[in-house]
């Protein structure tokens, strides 16, 4: 769909001309409205995907998580299948890169967490709207994995993540919540 395009590499760009100081700032922001929800305090079991490059860090969430006693459970994407298998981690070591880059759980040493176990799940997405619409990175993971689940959805993004209105389509899952470095926009 060309209008995705379209937002995907606006977005894009926008996220590359952020500073690190911007970048840092802002996902610390993000971060302590996130901590601070009535759904993060509630929550054993978080699924969330490792950050890279200009996505919100995810890394000092992932780390209070632990330090809060919460279990932590990271996917594994099925390029094939394209499916996603949920896995605990208990430390950064016991990552290595997959496939497309993608830091992602060691299968051996790391158990698997059923979907029926998560009870918060953190989407990564490129853009979003206030009325929920989520754009991603192109695969359909979590079009395909959000439905199978029924738990709080919370999209983390920076300012210039939101956009007026994502282009969707029948398969397009919206998140529950936004937060943006000012705090919950939905
Ligand atoms: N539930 C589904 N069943 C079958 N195909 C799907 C489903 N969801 C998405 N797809 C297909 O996956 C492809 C990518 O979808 P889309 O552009 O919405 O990805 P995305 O939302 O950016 O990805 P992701 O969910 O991984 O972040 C499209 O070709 C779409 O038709
Ligand atoms: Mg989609």
């Amino acid at each position: 769909m060309n209008s995705k395009r379209y937002i995907r590499n606006q977005v894009k760009e926008a996220l590359d001309s952020l500073t690190d100081e911007q970048y840092r700032q802002a996902s610390q922001q993000i971060a302590d409205h996130l901590i601070a929800s009535s759904d993060w305090k509630a929550s054993n079991v978080v699924a969330l995907t490792i950050s890279r490059g200009r996505e919100v860090n995810t890394n000092q969430i992932i780390q209070l998580a632990w330090e809060q006693g919460k279990r932590v459970a990271v996917p594994r994407a099925d390029f094939i299948e394209k499916t996603m298998t949920f896995y605990e981690i208990k430390n950064f070591a016991e990552l290595e890169e997959g496939d497309y880059g993608l830091r992602e759980p060691v299968p051996n040493i790391c158990p698997i967490v059923p979907f029926d176990e998560l009870d918060l799940i953190i989407v990564p997405g490129l853009a979003f709207d206030k009325d929920g619409g989520r754009l991603g990175f192109g695969g359909g993971f979590y079009d395909r994995f959000l439905p199978k689940v029924k738990v709080k959805t919370i999209a983390l993004a920076f300012s210039c993540q939101l956009v007026p209105l994502v282009p969707t389509e029948e398969h397009d899952q919206k998140v529950d919540d936004i937060i943006c470095p000012t705090g919950f926009v939905r």
